[in-house]
């Protein structure tokens, strides 16, 4: 039998380079490989600020690009966290078993009431959640973006606590990082490219060709003729390494040593290459934003599959913690 996997990704607007080459570019390959699911974690996103009339929206947006960018829901299992109830049920068992302690010590918590904000109830017990949408179907492994290694270890300690008072049930869950370095702000490279920033300072995968040379034509690289790489345009040089080809990088890489390197160029070249790649994907999302009765109906036979996992998870959890 195949292992199995489990992702997910918040539906909170567009998806962003950062986000697909963290983790979505290898779903595509990982639905051959696992027993995939993967959920449009809604619960999570509603720690972030959020407007009602906007989420059913981003949720199906975010079903849609699952499906434009190759997830096939023949191989995989497609469906929204907030239809499995069993999650937040889980969730809740799991977060009598957690020490608060070990929650605020989480990177992710950590910052943020570290730059002043207040935190909801949700954003410190968000691990428990995530743990519980791992476990709930016993994954074997998890590809995630090396941030969320700690929430994975957390998961893990979690199902030995489990395991220790109430009996074997949980096996532990193994990362799959992928190789790619992060992507930073184009405008900001010293921080990760993310919407909170701006979007002026990210590429969506659903910018038009024009809008991603506008963006790039702007992106911050080196002044003058210097040698060393400022973080700027390593973050592009990276790009270009991803998306260009073999030589296109080489001929630049070449340029930048003997000084003589042209960034407007270089920018031109990286929005083509960026564009190309997402071609497919811009035209396959076109066409699903016209049949929103499959997106329902693919989420709908999602939920399902899950939730025949999902409760029967559950059940055993309950049953061993005497739970009538
Ligand atoms: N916390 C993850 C992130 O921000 C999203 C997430 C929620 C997740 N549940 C998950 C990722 C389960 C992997 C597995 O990216």
């Amino acid at each position: 039998m195949r292992e199995r996997l489990l992702s997910g990704i918040k539906p909170s607007g567009k998806l962003h380079l950062g986000n697909y080459l963290g983790a979505i570019q290898n779903f595509i390959d990982l639905q051959n490989k696992y027993e995939s699911y993967f959920a449009i974690v809604d619960l999570h996103s509603l720690t972030e600020k959020f407007d009602p009339k906007q989420k059913t929206e981003e949720t199906l947006d975010l079903a849609i690009d699952f499906l434009a960018l190759g997830l096939d829901p023949a191989k995989c299992t497609i469906f929204v966290q907030s239809q499995v109830l069993e999650h937040a049920e889980l969730s809740w068992i799991f977060s009598c078993l957690t020490p608060v302690g070990e929650l605020e010590r989480m990177t992710q918590y950590k910052d943020f009431v570290g730059r002043g904000h207040s935190a909801n109830a949700g954003l410190l017990t968000y691990p428990i959640l995530q743990a519980a949408d791992i476990l709930i179907y016993h994954a074997a492994v998890v590809p995630i973006g090396e941030d969320q290694l700690q929430h994975l270890e957390l998961t893990n300690d979690i199902a030995k606590k489990f395991n220790s008072r109430f009996g074997e049930t949980f096996t532990p869950v193994k990362p799959l990082l992928t190789k790619t370095p992060r992507v930073m702000s184009i405008l900001e490279p010293s921080k990760k490219m993310s919407k909170s920033l701006g979007d002026r300072h990210v590429i969506n995968l659903n910018d038009e060709p024009e809008v991603i040379e506008k963006k790039l034509a702007r992106a911050v690289t080196d002044t003058g003729k210097t040698k060393t790489m400022s973080a700027g345009t390593k973050n592009l040089f990276a790009l270009l390494e991803i998306f260009g080809e073999p030589e296109q990088y080489k001929f630049y890489l070449e340029q930048h040593k003997a000084g003589s390197i042209r960034y407007s160029d270089l920018k031109a070249n990286l929005a083509k290459v960026i564009a190309h790649h997402f071609a497919d994907y811009r035209r396959k999302r076109k066409e699903l934003e016209k049949q929103p009765e499959r997106i329902m109906e693919i989420l709908a036979s999602g939920k399902e599959k899950a939730r025949a996992v999902a409760s029967l998870t559950l059940a055993e959890v309950k049953q061993k913690m005497g739970l009538m």
